[in-house]
């Protein structure tokens, strides 16, 4: 089965199960400890129902959305994911260019294997934005924020819920660690898995070398398999509020923080000059337990108002997904691993795949749902048991509603 039969994320997803060796498939598609969270972030979207509008004629429906000023032709983009490369061949401009064609904004990773400034390049004309994983040592942290800025990244992402590693027992069982150790088992894995070691990895040895952490390079210029890139990592434990101010004071454009999950969180990103924030558990690979994002969403929506643009990803993996988050007062979502997946079926066509299957089961949710515009859409289409859906006070998609969190 190749990716053109894929009909659904799922199916790419077991395509890319098949087609990786397991110390890659696991770090793509596991969470973290017991992997609660992981399971919570599809258990909450499915308990949401929908209330659909009859004889509504939706024949004129669109998907667009503005965040920012800025029209996207679909209401998600793809979330920054590290060491995307282990996936796909130059999978962060593969990545970046599906994006570009779909007209939906692209988030690099600081992790990324490829350079920033050659991703800028090798997508421009598209909607870039850099996630930042931020050092306490400003210097490193300042000369990756000029790097952005001179490539001309249009937004800023702070991820600010990795204080510390998670606690990823698969990678440490599969001997995926930083410096990445070659042992004998992932070699015969590799070689088992002969559409990855010729198509991914030895072509990107190949045309590379060995794959790098090529945006920390001018502060250790760490190869995975060799130095480690804790000095860059180095006591972002300790990192704070203080830090985020004078990191709006160094960006220019957009800045988001990712990571939030509480209200009073939101509010604070608000004081310190945030433009939105990220309702993110970081697709379940942080801290295990942690709730969903849609249970956050509505107290956030609440807390905020219209003053900051809130996103959400985590768990994303059907268009109704989406359609559900915007209802509950998202302006936006994005995808991390549905994209991958893509990307490990089918290179950057792959992940185009994935991006049209998104976008035409939005489509069809919205018809089905009588809901002919995103900008209609409210929680009044939404039902749950612990809730009484209130209407929205158009167009801000009102947060009127319990917190999920109630639930049982
Ligand atoms: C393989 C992988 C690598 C990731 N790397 C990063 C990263 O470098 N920076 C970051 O902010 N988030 C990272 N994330 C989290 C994503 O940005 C996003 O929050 C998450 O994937 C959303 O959940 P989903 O995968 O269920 O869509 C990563 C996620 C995955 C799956």
């Amino acid at each position: 089965m190749g990716y053109k039969d894929a009909l659904n994320i799922e199916d790419l997803r077991r395509i890319a199960e098949k087609r990786l060796p397991r110390v890659a498939y696991e770090f793509l598609a596991g969470g973290t400890e017991d992997d609660v969270t992981l399971q919570h972030n599809r258990a909450v979207f499915e308990r949401i129902r929908f209330r659909p509008r009859t004889l509504v004629d939706v024949s004129g429906r669109s998907q667009q959305v503005s965040v920012f000023g800025k029209t996207f032709s679909a209401p998600f983009g793809i979330a920054p994911t590290g060491a995307a490369g282990l996936y796909g061949f130059a999978a962060d401009i593969a990545l970046a260019r599906a994006a570009r064609e779909a007209g939906v904004p692209f988030v690099l990773s600081t992790a990324s294997f490829e350079p920033l400034e050659k991703v800028a390049r090798e997508a421009a004309g598209g909607t870039l934005w850099f996630q930042l994983y931020m050092s306490k040592d400003r210097a490193a942290a300042r000369n990756l924020v000029t790097r952005a800025l001179d490539a001309g990244y249009e937004a800023l992402i702070v991820t600010t819920d990795v204080p510390v590693q998670a606690n990823r027992e698969y990678n440490r069982r599969n001997g995926f660690t930083i410096p990445f150790r070659l042992n004998l088992a992932n070699m015969i894995d590799g070689a088992l898995h002969p559409h990855w070691l010729f198509g991914v990895f030895l072509r990107t040895l190949l045309d590379s070398g060995i794959p790098r952490f090529q945006n920390l390079d001018t502060n250790v210029g760490g190869r995975i398999i060799a130095k480690p890139i804790d000095e860059f990592r180095a006591r972002r434990e300790a990192l704070d509020w203080s830090d985020f101010r004078w990191l709006r004071e160094l960006w220019p454009h957009k800045l988001f923080v990712k990571g939030v999950l509480r209200a009073d969180d939101a509010l604070l990103a608000l004081q310190h000059g945030a433009d939105g924030v990220f309702i993110s558990n970081h697709g379940g690979r942080q801290l295990d337990g942690a709730i969903s994002p849609l249970e956050a969403l509505p107290e956030i929506r609440a807390a905020v108002g219209r003053r900051l643009a809130l996103v959400v990803d985590s768990g994303i993996r059907r268009g109704s997904d989406i359609v559900k988050a915007l209802a509950f007062g998202a302006d936006m979502a994005f995808v991390g691993r549905a994209t991958l997946y893509g990307i490990a079926a089918g290179g950057e066509a792959g992940a185009q795949h994935a991006i049209g299957i998104l976008r035409s089961e939005i489509e069809r949710v919205l018809a089905l749902l009588g809901c002919p515009s995103l900008r209609e859409l409210n929680a009044d289409y939404l039902w749950h048991p612990d809730f009484t859906p209130v209407p929205a006070v158009a167009p801000g998609k009102s947060a009127s509603l319990a917190s999920l969190a109630a639930r049982p």
